[in-house]
């Protein structure tokens, strides 16, 4: 240890009593320390049932049966977290990332910067769990090194290679864990003579029937607040199923984004589904839309995607919303679509829709929601539990939806389960 001081040790008296003081220090560190160690690190009795197969950077100790707590504990580190992977991901969702408020609850403020209160009387005023769904659906496999269903598992310590759409996925999933909502993932077919994105209103309608609620959500949109119930958006929204059928947000003021009535669009990246009979009627116009012939004839140059035309967004913002007006809620822009980032007036307060961040600034919204070794241990579990979300779109039209994937387990804490650990 070396100790600098401002001028010389005069005195042997002096010198007696630094020497002292720093033997006491030393003693008190020391003390500290065994002190963390049998808090933050109790000695496992059980071997790791959550192993990480490859994580490039991260030597994995195999924590051991029986074996004792050696004298001197290395420090918490990123290997040792590994060894208690089960009671961080549990110390995650259940701590860190909790839902911070109650479905009905007046006021929600992070971190006490905010405020935003809800309308008079909000209706949903329990927990939903599963009777509310989120799906993503996509035609593409992302299964390449450093995506969502790739070989490998993803981490920041190969940053550059994580993929930005399937942290977006991840996101989904992870925030439907947090609240308990039911998530599903549906790998569907393309379409012959239209984009795949068409597929959204069928897929919605065959897995809306089996729940209260259901949203579809982009791959590049996010839920940027994980700690907010999306219950207390639909009382802040005033989404109610004797109301209302679809919720969508509008796009950014600019000439390309607008109908052939001068009409913002509605960004179909976003969609809140009440389970009503209108919602299929819509649904069911939505999906035959660009058909030859009735109902919107059309509606058929909406087909495929061109620069500047979007596809199944273009048939609904200008044929199928229509028909349904007073069924169909628009979204400030400001809190359910863009990020502030892009610098178009879309902010997404609570819903982002990263567009062109794709690549980029999604990784940065959701590196800071899942940082460090956390990117590795959820995606790690979002594979372990795949059966319990992932289906291909044949077997959700054969089965539907809850016959077509497992039920979850109770309780997130997988085999060998270290319940009781956290209070
Ligand atoms: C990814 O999936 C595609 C389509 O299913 C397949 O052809 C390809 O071999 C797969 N790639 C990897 C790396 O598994």
């Amino acid at each position: 240890m070396v100790l600098v001081l401002g001028g010389c040790v005069r005195s042997t008296k002096g010198t007696v009593l630094l020497v002292g003081a720093v033997f006491f220090v030393v003693a008190f560190i020391g003390l500290v320390f065994n002190h963390l160690d049998s808090w933050g690190l109790p000695a496992s009795t059980k071997p790791a049932s959550h192993r990480v197969n490859v994580v490039p950077g991260h030597p994995i100790t195999p924590s051991t049966s029986n074996a004792p707590a050696p004298p001197l504990s290395p420090p918490f580190s990123e290997s040792t977290a590994f060894q208690h992977i089960a009671e961080l991901r549990q110390f995650y969702l259940k701590q860190l990332r909790k839902p911070s408020i109650r479905p009905d609850d007046k006021n929600y403020r992070p971190w006490g910067a905010f405020d935003w209160t809800l309308p008079e009387n909000p209706r949903w005023t329990q927990r939903m769990g599963e009777s509310l769904c989120i799906i993503d659906l996509d035609d593409r496999p992302f299964n390449e090194s450093q995506q969502i269903f790739g070989p490998d598992v993803m981490t920041w310590d190969d940053a550059r290679n994580v993929h930005g759409l399937s942290l977006g996925i991840l996101n989904h999933w992870l925030y439907a864990k947090i609240h308990g909502y039911k998530y599903y993932y549906v790998a569907i077919d393309g379409y012959k003579d239209r984009r795949a994105s068409w597929k959204k209103p069928s897929i919605m309608s065959k897995i809306l029937r089996e729940h209260d609620v259901c949203l579809y959500i982009d791959s590049d949109a996010i839920f940027h607040r994980l700690d907010l119930p999306l219950e207390w958006l639909l009382n802040y929204w005033q989404l109610y199923p004797e109301s209302n059928s679809l919720a969508m947000a509008v796009d950014p003021d600019h000439e390309w984004n607008k109908d052939r009535f001068n009409r913002l669009y509605l960004n179909t990246g976003f969609i809140v589904a009440q389970n009503n009979p209108t919602t299929y009627n819509i649904f069911d116009a939505w999906q035959r839309c660009p058909d030859e012939g009735e109902p919107y004839p059309e509606c058929t140059q909406f087909r495929l995607n061109a620069p500047g035309q979007p596809t199944d967004q273009g048939g609904f913002g200008t044929f199928v919303r229509y028909s349904f007006s007073e069924s169909i809620r628009e979204l400030p822009c400001m809190e359910a679509n863009g990020y502030p980032e892009s610098d178009e007036g879309c902010k997404g307060q609570f819903i982002r829709h990263l567009w062109t961040g794709k690549k980029d600034q999604i990784k940065i919204d959701v590196g800071e929601q899942v940082p460090g070794p956390f990117l590795e241990m959820f995606h790690e579990q979002f594979k372990e539990e795949m059966d319990t979300f992932y289906m291909t779109e044949k077997t959700l039209m054969r089965k539907g939806p809850k016959a077509a994937t497992k039920k979850r387990p109770a309780e997130n804490m997988g085999k060998g389960s270290a319940k009781g650990r956290w209070p």
